[in-house]
């Protein structure tokens, strides 16, 4: 099957200091097919993409467009021969409106050569509405939630009508609805002969959209796929080069007393009487829609924003958090949703982001313990299994997966009884993910308590205890473990927004 071939790269090789990131990788693509790139964090799947879309030059290697070598030295170039990417890490101007996002480098002009903003605004509008969006054209990007950062992100790179669109984690904090609607728009642009590159470490999306799947492992090319005979089991033993046993670890004990009640919280805002407890010693999941007020709930228990009402009491006693050093001094960690915006030091290296929290909560004084240091970095490198050619690379240099682990990495590494933990593994490959649920396991065994917030059901249902259901700012159910089933929890996230 030669025919409609719209993509050629071949044997691209890309190296970083350090890191030998693409060995010999080529990879094809068809007019009208979506065709996945599959691998463990670091892969090089990104690095691939980023390469196609003129963000870094490969060091050797071959593209062809429709048969043509092509060269792409620079965004423009990508977008010159049909390349339009979105990428893994938001690359939206936060202080920059909807609309000037969307039009940034290509902004509708004046007679006088002045941006037109009427028109760019009226323009982004009549997109907006075609993907039915409920966004404002002009107002700023910092104020959308991540989910509409990221369909304006991916609207953005529909707008250019290209013939190759590339996708990296396109659906990683959207919700099922905005997922639906993604692989609609999906259908629509196959249909039309755009060659879809697409990027997930969701096994279930993969088959639901996918026609072919790419594997790399370490930077090499291991295999391609037709998604429609391939078995999961198979993909994963390409991918991580060995057969995945035990991918959910939970071993169940008799949990203990409650060390965190919230009663009655409200925030003036979404949240409304928000009452649950959480034992010593368990898996508190919360699921529910996103923007259904799940990070809202921990963000008021962690101190980063005020509860109006209610009470909050650890260990059976009221106490005051007005601000997350003040959780972190009762124990409690956070690990954030989105690791870019909240979370990352993205210059510093992955010993500072590593030990920033735990030197903070521990140490006195000024002086660095640089034993220390370097013993908490090494524990947690390894406990992760974060990637990283040294301690003292750049974190913004990781891979996303392996940016998420290290984030996660800082918060154990706080020793902390109470765990929260939002969407710990988005971007995270499945590997991966089975090393942190080990993790989490290990540490309620310990006698440490987590809550972990996520969208992904199968996650929530293997893992927790209980899980809460939250629909529209409110507490909708709290399901015992024998209770838990897609379906109810879905019944209960729906119950308040339709
Ligand atoms: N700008 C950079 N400087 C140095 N090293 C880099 C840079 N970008 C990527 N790397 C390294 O190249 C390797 C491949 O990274 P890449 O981001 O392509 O992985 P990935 O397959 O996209 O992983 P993930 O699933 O975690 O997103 C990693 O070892 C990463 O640390
Ligand atoms: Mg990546």
């Amino acid at each position: 099957m030669n025919e409609n071939i719209l993509l050629e790269m071949e044997h691209i090789k890309k190296e970083f200091p350090g890191v030998q990131a693409l060995k010999d990788v080529s990879f094809q693509l068809r007019a009208g097919e979506v065709h996945a790139l599959l691998g463990e964090n670091g892969a090089g799947k990104s690095t691939l993409i980023k390469i196609l879309g003129g963000i870094y030059p490969a060091n050797s290697g071959a593209i062809r467009i429709n048969g043509t070598p092509v060269t792409i030295a620079s965004v423009q170039d990508a977008q010159k021969n049909g390349v339009s990417v979105i990428h893994q890490e938001l690359v939206l101007v936060p202080h920059m409106t909807v609309a000037e996002n969307i039009f940034l480098g290509r902004e509708p002009t004046a007679p006088n050569r002045a941006v037109d903003f009427k028109k760019m605004n009226a323009e982004a509008r009549g997109i907006l509405d075609s993907f039915e969006l409920d966004i404002l054209p002009d107002g700023e990007v910092s104020s959308l939630t991540i989910a509409q950062q990221q369909m304006v992100e991916i609207i953005k790179a529909l707008s250019f009508n290209a013939r190759i669109l590339v996708m990296d984690e396109p659906t990683s904090s959207l919700s099922e609805k905005d997922v639906g609607f993604l692989f609609d728009t999906i259908r629509k642009l196959k249909k039309n002969q755009v060659g879809i590159v697409y990027i997930s470490h969701r096994m279930s999306e993969l088959k639901r959209i996918t026609d072919r799947i790419t594997v790399i492992r370490d930077g090499e090319y291991i295999g391609t796929k037709e998604t429609a005979t391939a078995t999961n089991d198979e993909l994963i033993a390409m991918m991580v080069g060995r057969k995945l046993t035990n991918y959910y670890t939970r071993t169940y004990g008799e949990p203990g007393d409650p060390v965190l009640e919230v009663r009655n919280l409200s925030d003036g805002k979404l949240l409304k009487n928000v009452s649950f407890e959480l034992r010593r010693g368990e898996i508190l999941g919360f699921a529910g829609l996103v923007g259904a007020g799940r990070s809202e709930v921990m963000k008021c228990v962690f101190g980063i924003d005020p509860c109006i009402e209610g009470e909050i009491l650890v260990d059976g006693k009221p106490v005051r958090i007005s601000n997350p050093e003040a959780a972190m001094r009762l124990g409690i960690a956070l690990v954030p949703e989105s690791r870019k915006t909240e979370a990352l030091f993205p210059e510093q290296s992955v010993m500072f982001n590593i030990t920033i929290k735990a030197l903070k909560a521990f140490i006195r004084g000024l002086l660095v313990d640089t034993d220390k240091e370097l013993a908490i970095t090494k524990e947690y490198v390894d406990t992760m299994a974060i990637k990283t050619p040294s301690y003292a690379q750049t974190v913004g240099n990781l891979s996303g997966g392996n940016q998420q682990k290290a984030v996660i990495g800082r918060w154990l590494a706080t020793k902390p009884r109470i765990l929260i933990l939002d969407e710990p593994t988005r971007g995270v490959d499945v590997g991966a993910k089975a090393e942190i649920y080990a993790i989490m396991n290990e540490l309620v065994k310990q006698g440490v308590s987590i809550i972990m917030i996520s969208s992904e059901l199968p996650e929530v249902i293997n893992m927790g205890d209980r899980v809460i259901v939250m629909s529209g700012g409110k507490i909708t159910a709290c399901l015992p473990r024998e209770d838990l089933s897609q379906e109810k929890i879905m019944q209960y996230a729906t119950q308040l927004t339709v």
